[in-house]
């Protein structure tokens, strides 16, 4: 008697979660209808790795921000140092000049395979994962092949072209560092290009129109090339996020990807980068570049600290965002609903160059004080307000707080904000103790008095709590 009441119990728990949880089907209906995981939504702040072959030359010409070059220029010059293997096709060009001087005119870009392999052999994730998260950032993007069709990790696809010896890594780059950023806490995603690859295409791309989309593999061989490179990615890491790159065959299986994605963790996101499957991408990815003002749906906007994803030596503080500029393009990207897919740039070894973790340590710095206004924030009503000083402001909110961002410094301890709604009980100063501020408020109208020494930040924030 006792037995069978035991056993009934256990079945009813064990159906109930089996009915809890949802199972995905591959169709339009049961992908198009999920909502969006709220972690993506809270996290604000990601770190996006570009490393692969091209971290060996680690060599662009800087000519300059990406979209702000004409494209005639651009692939001849392109300041995208993982876009090597292209570049150093123009024989007339900066790229191939360095490779002959460096290198030799017969160093094939494979021929970085073994320099690669013997550099990396002592890599460690940890060292990333402790940075990035020290820093506050609540995931990492990865790239487990770009266009170069080089895999960090050791794929069992054949690819009908080039030897596995020479196109997949032998080390689980990918595996030891979503091991390592779970274990700090953090998300993990992979990054893909669905796009492009130019094992299966070997012309350079000249320009962007036609070129990149005649560029782009649509060959059946290529379309089960890349679904098992996403079957294979999703069993092996359960990813939470895919970031495709580029576009996808229009033949592929993105629908059969995103339900076994789903279904092995339900807190995956999916980019929009996906081509003719674009419109269930879940998030926007301008790259280089910000949005004006909110937006409902989802964004993420990704960049090199520089003028590149993958590490380029010529790179130097003028090409690079100071710590200000980042900590100010966060701010606005957070108050228009957008979270910061921030790039490194590891060298072939493994190492962040001292210029970028710079940079990255500074912003940490910022965010543990100001963090608070960031992570699991919303927009406020607007995402920018005006202030007497011509200081740029910026809000979020959070319960019954709106976070109040001042992106200049102060040129007077007196300052005018508007755009606060009425009803504020009380405004405080982030520092490593928060400072009680004066403040009196007449319509939408607030005027602040800052102690005379107040201590200077990238970006003020002010905890007005109603
Ligand atoms: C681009 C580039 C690429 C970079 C990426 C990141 O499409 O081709 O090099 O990986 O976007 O957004």
């Amino acid at each position: 008697m006792k037995k069978s009441l035991f056993l009934f119990l256990f079945l009813s728990v064990f159906i109930t979660n089996l009915s809890a949880q949802k199972v995905y089907l591959p169709t339009p209906e049961s992908i198009g209808k999920r909502p969006m995981p709220e972690w993506f939504g809270n996290a604000k702040f990601g770190i996006f790795v570009h490393w692969g072959l091209y971290a060996v030359p680690a060599w662009a010409n800087p000519v300059g921000e990406p979209f702000k070059v004409s494209w005639e220029t651009w692939f001849k010059n392109n300041a995208y140092a993982e876009w090597y293997l292209n570049t150093m096709k123009f024989k007339d060009a900066p790229t191939w000049k360095h490779h002959v001087e460096t290198y030799g005119e017969n160093f094939d870009y494979y021929d970085f395979v073994p320099v690669f392999n013997k550099k990396t052999v002592a890599w460690d994730a940890q060292k990333w994962t402790d940075l990035f998260s020290k820093i506050g950032a609540k995931y990492v993007v990865f790239t487990t092949k770009h266009h170069d069709g080089f895999t960090l990790y050791p794929s069992t696809v054949p690819n009908p072209f080039v030897d596995k010896s020479v196109i997949n890594s032998p080390k689980d780059f990918v595996g030891e560092l979503a091991k390592s950023s779970r274990k700090a806490g953090m998300k993990f995603g992979v990054y893909y290009s669905g796009g492009l690859d130019w094992t299966f295409y070997r012309s350079p791309i000249v320009n962007l129109f036609p070129d990149i989309f005649q560029s782009m593999p649509k060959s059946v061989a290529y379309t089960a090339y890349a679904d098992n490179h996403y079957h294979e990615l999703i069993n092996r890491y359960k990813p939470d996020v895919l970031w495709n790159d580029i576009n996808y065959p229009d033949n592929g299986d993105f629908l059969g990807i995103c339900a076994e994605a789903i279904n092995q963790n339900p807190n995956v996101v999916f980019n929009d980068r996906w081509g003719k499957f674009k419109e269930y991408g879940q998030y926007s990815t301008p790259e280089y570049r910000t949005l004006d003002s909110i937006s409902v749906k989802k964004w993420e906007t990704c960049r090199g600290i520089g003028y590149s994803f993958g590490y380029n030596q010529v790179e130097n503080d003028k090409q690079l965002l100071s710590a200000d500029a980042l900590v100010d393009m966060l701010v606005d990207i957070v108050s228009k609903n957008g979270n910061f897919l921030l790039n490194v740039g590891p060298n072939a070894n493994g190492e962040i160059p001292a210029i970028q973790i710079e940079r990255l340590e500074a912003l940490g710095e910022w965010l543990k004080i100001n963090g608070e206004g960031i992570f699991d924030t919303k927009p406020y009503t607007v995402a920018e307000g005006a202030s007497n000083q011509k200081i740029k402001i910026r809000f979020t909110q959070k319960e019954n707080v709106v976070y109040t961002f001042l992106l200049d410094k102060l040129t007077d301890n007196q300052l005018i904000i508007n755009k606060l709604k009425k009803g504020i009980k009380n405004v405080e100063l982030l520092s490593d103790k928060p400072v009680p501020l004066k403040w009196k408020q007449n319509n939408e109208e607030l005027t602040l008095t800052f102690p005379e020494k107040t201590k200077e930040s990238y970006a003020h924030t002010l905890r007005v709590t109603y």
